[in-house]
């Protein structure tokens, strides 16, 4: 049942919500700012491909489920691997990209790890993700409403500080909190937009 579930509904929710059209600006502004040899992990279906700046000609993607990606502008090389054990060489990219991917993780540290390893001294995590809301009646809502949500939601998780988190993970953070309309909108419509610096 869960099975059927996610084969052929839970894509479409995630596209639909996900993909609405003022995520869809977020995902752009948020993508304005990569550069260089870019990773994107959790590329899921691969709604951010058309959105990269006219600059970016490839990207290298992972996600640790297989995926068929669309057609898109971009050129993708597409690895089915884990962002806790990332088979590339240190200091590989100047961007990752994480967009709605970090809510998901399970070993979080250790993906985080992993990206930093991957990144240049001074690269940036591009990161767009819904999270805890910065409101107190909301974030124990969401406390409530994780387990569950958990279990519907590909093992996401409604939360996650992501600020916090970064900075405890030694990245240097630049964002904020917006309140957008992802579906359901009082639990996951708490936003973290920015970028993360990887300080060496
Ligand atoms: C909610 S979807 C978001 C997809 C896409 N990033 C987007 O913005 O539309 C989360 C994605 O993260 C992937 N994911 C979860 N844990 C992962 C991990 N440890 N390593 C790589 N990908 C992971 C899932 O398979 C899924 O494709």
């Amino acid at each position: 049942m869960l099975n059927y579930y996610y084969k052929n509904i839970f894509p479409f929710l995630i596209n639909k919500n996900i993909g609405n059209k003022e995520i869809i600006e977020l995902r752009r502004k948020a993508l304005s700012c990569a550069k260089g040899e870019i990773l994107e992990i959790g590329i899921g279906t691969g709604l951010n491909l058309d959105l990269y700046p006219d600059s970016v000609e490839r990207i290298t993607a992972i996600d640790n489920y297989v995926r068929i990606l669309p057609k898109s502008k971009v050129k993708v090389d597409f690895y089915n691997m884990s962002a806790d054990n990332i088979a590339f060489k240190e200091n590989t990219f100047e961007t990752v990209v994480s967009t709605f991917c970090l809510c998901s993780i399970t070993n979080l540290e250790k993906s985080l790890q992993e990206i930093k390893r991957v990144l240049k001294p001074n690269g940036i995590l591009i990161f767009l993700e819904h999270g805890r809301a910065d409101i107190k009646s909301v974030q124990l809502l969401q406390e409530i409403s994780n387990p569950i949500f958990n279990i519907f939601a590909g093992g996401c998780n409604v939360n996650r500080n992501h600020f916090e988190i970064l900075e405890n993970n030694r990245f240097k953070v630049e964002g904020n909190i917006k309140r957008v309309n992802i579906f359901p909108k009082s639990i996951t419509g708490y936003v973290y937009m920015g970028v993360a610096v990887n300080e060496k």
